[in-house]
């Protein structure tokens, strides 16, 4: 079952990976106006007629986070009345995934009211690319669909191994690692694409962008760190872990693998300074250019197959996270 024509809308965060998913699956983005009005409000403005359609609006929600939410809500509620048959949100980043519960008293569950505001803004229907958390379908109310983009992200991690050492990928000298314990599944999945053992280092937050790593669980010492995580925000998660690995006898370069680069404030030149050698990310956030080698794996093809199988109501099947 599909509803009218198959109409892709860019919002000012995703503008080349819409034009990606657009080349994928053979469709050029709606024109749209986005403005700033003088007192900082957000205007938009699509051009094209979208009655009927089945229309999917990209926007990854990396900083300004508030903007880029603020902006797809416009999006979608524009979509609507400009007569939409379907409205689904493509946020390869979705922020607030992390406010998922209440760690304390007086807090509120984030996720959920960015959820609401998804709703009342008239998206049908949600796409996300290895989302923080996996209470993610029970919070939002409009049905999600997830992918992921760790076999990408593998593929390069294996690549690079390659071309810097020459080395057997498969090679015992490298290990695995989860920089947390919320990171203990996704690092099972990168192991079944690259068979490398696997360790966790134990993590506590002291705030927003400080972390305290303890004790590594599993045999490092003498291996080459590959440290993977759903995200980066401050670095300061990946800098403890590699102090901690260093500690526990980890060797050699450090690579570290990511769905989600959003390098806030400090991110880079704690990388740099914790030595990391080469980050392997997405294009679901435009990383900026910097001394920090990055690798980046393009998602148009994949997001394009994606929105495609959904406009043809076909089922993601091997596109699919694991849960
Ligand atoms: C937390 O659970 C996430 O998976 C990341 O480890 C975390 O958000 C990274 O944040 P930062 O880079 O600021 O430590």
């Amino acid at each position: 079952m599909s509803a009218g024509a198959l109409q892709l809308v860019a919002g000012s965060a995703s503008v080349r990976l819409a034009a990606s998913m657009g080349e994928s699956v053979g469709v050029e983005p709606v024109a749209r106006e986005l403005e700033r009005f003088p007192d900082g409000e957000i205007h938009v403005r699509l051009h094209d007629e979208l009655r009927d359609d089945d229309v999917y609006l990209v926007q990854s929600t990396g900083p300004p986070t508030q903007e880029h939410l603020t902006e797809l809500f416009l999006l979608a509620d524009a979509a609507h009345r400009a007569g939409a048959a379907r409205i689904t949100a493509v946020v390869p980043y979705l922020a607030y995934a992390r406010q998922d519960r209440r760690t304390a008293t007086g807090e509120p569950v984030g996720l959920r009211v960015v959820a609401e505001l998804l709703r009342a803004s008239h998206v049908d229907r949600l796409v996300v690319v290895d989302p923080h958390t996996p209470a993610l379908e029970s919070i939002v109310s409009v049905p999600v669909e997830t992918t992921t983009a760790v076999p990408l992200l593998a593929a390069a991690v294996r690549e690079r191994i390659d071309t810097r050492t020459g080395a057997d990928p498969q090679a015992p000298d490298a290990v695995l690692v989860a920089p947390d314990l919320g990171a203990a599944k996704l690092v099972e999945r990168y192991a079944a694409e690259l068979g490398h053992e696997v360790a966790i280092v134990r993590k506590t937050r002291l705030s927003g962008d400080e972390v305290e790593a303890g004790a590594v669980v599993g045999d490092v010492a003498g291996r080459r760190p590959i440290i993977v995580d759903d995200m980066i925000s401050t670095g300061g998660t990946l800098a403890s872990a590699i102090e901690a690995l260093a500690g526990a006898g980890a060797t050699g370069p450090v690579l570290v693998a990511v769905s989600h680069g959003l390098m806030v404030g400090p991110a880079v030149s704690r990388l740099l300074e914790a030595g990391v050698d080469t980050l392997v990310t997405t294009d679901g956030l435009e990383v900026p250019e910097t001394d920090l080698h990055v690798v980046t794996v393009g998602l148009g093809d994949r997001l394009g197959e994606v929105v495609d199988r959904l406009h043809h109501g076909r089922p993601l099947d091997e596109l699919a996270a694991h849960r």
